[in-house]
């Protein structure tokens, strides 16, 4: 009796035993690995196509119109590339002295983008607005390096500043 308990307790174990064994091996064998990268990656800030077709975004109406706030601005942010002083040279940028409400790429001896020199017209207050907010979506393929001034206060206190430069 005692000896036919211990035989079935003996097969108890060792079948538990193998359990876990096959258990271990087993789960060693199938053990899920997921790539480090995932293959497709799906971002959730992806650029939204531009509508073909869809207007141009305006520049909003500038506000400012303090042209000694403007030439503050401008010391600051133009002049690197731009003089202003009547009869001064041009530098990066054509000089601008006189240019606001003049024709369009008008400066002698400035080798303008053919984007500027396509534009035609005159430099109206709109024109100024639309290419001081953001140069290059203004003018294509413009030559001047500069991401504009989003400010509104700030940007009309410059287009003042040009005004009275005459
Ligand atoms: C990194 C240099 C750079 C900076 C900074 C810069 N510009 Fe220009 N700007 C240019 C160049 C170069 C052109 C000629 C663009 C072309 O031919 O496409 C130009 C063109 C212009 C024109 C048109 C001139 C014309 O003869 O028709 C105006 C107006 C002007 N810039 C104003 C400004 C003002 C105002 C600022 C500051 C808010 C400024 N720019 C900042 C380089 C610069």
């Amino acid at each position: 009796m005692s000896l036919e308990f211990n035989k079935i307790a003996a097969g108890v174990l060792a079948a538990a035993l193998g359990a876990m064994v096959i258990g271990k091996v087993a789960s060693a064998l199938v053990h899920p690995s997921f790539p480090a990268k995932p293959a497709i990656e799906v971002k959730e800030d992806a650029p939204v196509a531009a509508v073909p077709g869809a207007a141009p975004a305006k520049a909003p109406a500038p506000t400012g119109t303090d042209a000694a706030a403007g030439k503050l601005a401008f010391d600051k942010k133009c002049s690197t590339c731009h003089k202003a002083e009547k009869g001064a040279a041009n530098a990066v940028g054509p000089a601008l002295f006189g240019v606001a409400g003049g024709k369009k790429a008008a400066v002698a001896a400035f080798a303008y983008s053919s984007g500027m020199t396509g534009k035609g017209g005159d430099w109206t207050d709109e024109d100024m607005n639309e290419l001081l907010w953001k140069p290059a979506s203004f003018v294509k393929g413009t030559k001047m390096a500069f991401a504009g001034l989003p400010n509104d206060k700030e940007r009309g206190d410059v287009i003042a500043y040009l005004k009275s430069l005459k």
